[in-house]
């Protein structure tokens, strides 16, 4: 099996953040081959490359950039991304992560052009266009990951088992907070996360949506969302305030709370936490997850912390760099093995169907494909779709001032708002 080509489109935090320090590991443990990434314009694709983090960790490995660093900073290349897939081999894999509102057109084309992918969440932002990215994918036998890492957070894993084990009960009440921090609000983020594109449930609220219906495979059929609107410092009016109600298929309750306003001089570096009461004969259950103070805290001389800071609680589960056994460093955690996941799944379908003639390894890559969507520990459009129902009844609901949205599914799932 040659190593799988990666092309990742978006060069911004989450590229910086995890997927390239993830993929230049697997790069160097040689299970990927070339990488390309292709941004809007130059000026993101120069902070990868002289990132202090990554020059420092992955000594010697660099990508290809797209639009050349010869190109003015200012020039924009909106539709670059075609050409850059169109030209790789067959069956690689395209990274999607740029804002949410791009991802179903790139998920689209890279898919046209034969190519699986992993998407950063949300999928796409509307449940017929999951409905499409699944029939255009099965058809061709080509894997769509998507990538909700703090599914591959241990302790989502241990409360899955345990839950579907009935150590619980039947999930009842819960809530959910996650909260970025402030300083978000300077950053690209103030180009698109406008009240028109999208709100901090839809961005983040998601997750821990997703998380409840990953441990316990209940589904949401009712949500309301409000939000709380503001300025980013462009001028930009976005929600920056979310406040949810999701209702379950059993009748359970879910409050969530999200935002872009964690203090920049707080220690945690956002704030992030779930708590699911449960029912159970005579007695109740409880999952409780700090996800913010995880017992490590670091005072450093100097402010090299998150924003600036000094003092932090650290966060040694979901991504960091870390000594090993060969030159540089190694990143580590949750969100390494959720992107880890996904690229091993495609490497793990290609390298079984090499040798099988074309017909035979369509069947073949559908049939893998179908194992890894019924094992639903990687989301994918035929096992997470309550995601883009949940995110479609979000916006309907946030942009009626918080009105409740019911979810519909069965032959023709969708979403309404529940009138009277
Ligand atoms: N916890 C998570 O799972 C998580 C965390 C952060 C971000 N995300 C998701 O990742 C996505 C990107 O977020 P981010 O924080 O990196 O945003 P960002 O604003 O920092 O970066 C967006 C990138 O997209 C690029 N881009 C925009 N239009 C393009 C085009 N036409 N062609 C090529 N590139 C283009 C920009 O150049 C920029 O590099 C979003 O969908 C977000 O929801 C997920």
């Amino acid at each position: 099996m040659k190593p799988l080509d990666v092309t990742i489109v978006g060069g911004g935090m989450i590229t910086h953040d995890l997927l390239l320090p993830s993929i230049y590991h697997l790069q160097r443990a040689g299970a990927v081959g070339r990488i390309d990434i292709c941004a809007l314009n130059t000026p993101p694709l120069k902070t990868l490359q002289e990132s202090a983090d990554l020059v420092r960790s992955f000594t010697g490995q660099t990508f290809t950039p797209h639009p050349a660093f010869s190109e003015p900073p200012s020039k924009n290349f909106p539709e670059l991304y075609k050409k850059v897939i169109a030209g790789m081999r067959p069956r690689q894999s395209v990274v999607v992560a740029m804002p949410d509102q791009f991802h179903y057109p790139v998920v689209m084309e890279a898919l046209r052009c034969n190519q699986h992918i992993l998407c950063v969440k949300p999928l796409v932002l509307k449940h017929a266009q999951a409905i499409e990215v699944e029939k255009l994918a099965a058809g061709r036998g080509l894997f769509v990951g998507v990538e909700y890492h703090k599914r591959f957070d241990r302790r989502s894993l241990i409360a899955r088992r345990r839950y579907r084990l009935g150590h619980f009960g039947e999930f009842v009440m819960g809530e959910a907070k996650l909260v970025e921090p402030y300083y978000y609000r300077s950053s690209n983020f103030q180009n698109w996360f406008t009240t028109d594109k999208t709100d901090p449930f839809v961005y983040i609220g998601c997750h821990y949506v997703d998380l409840v219906y990953f441990i316990t495979a209940l589904k949401p059929v009712e949500l309301s969302v409000a939000g709380v609107k503001g300025k980013f410092p462009n001028g930009n009016e976005g929600y920056l305030w979310a406040n949810g109600r999701v209702r379950f298929e059993n009748g359970a309750l879910l409050s969530v709370i999200n935002g872009l306003g964690y203090p920049d001089a707080g220690a945690g570096s956002n704030e992030q936490c779930l708590s699911m009461f449960c029912e159970g004969q005579g007695k109740t259950g409880l999952i409780q997850h700090d996800d913010k103070f995880r017992g490590v805290t670091h005072c450093y001389l100097d402010g090299v912390g998150c924003a600036g800071s000094q003092y932090n609680y650290i966060n040694p589960d979901f991504f960091q760099f870390v000594p090993w056994e060969g030159a540089g460093f190694k990143s580590i955690g949750y969100g390494v093995d959720s992107v880890c996941a996904i690229l091993n799944a495609m490497i793990r379908i290609e390298s079984e169907t090499a040798s099988l003639k074309a017909p035979q390894a369509l069947r073949r890559r559908r049939g893998l494909i179908e194992e890894v969507d019924k094992q639903g520990l990687i989301a994918t459009p035929a096992n997470s779709s309550i995601n883009e129902l949940v995110v479609e009844a979000a916006r309907l609901s946030i942009l009626s001032d918080g009105l409740p949205v019911t979810i519909r599914y069965g032959k023709h799932p969708g979403v309404a708002l529940r009138r009277g």
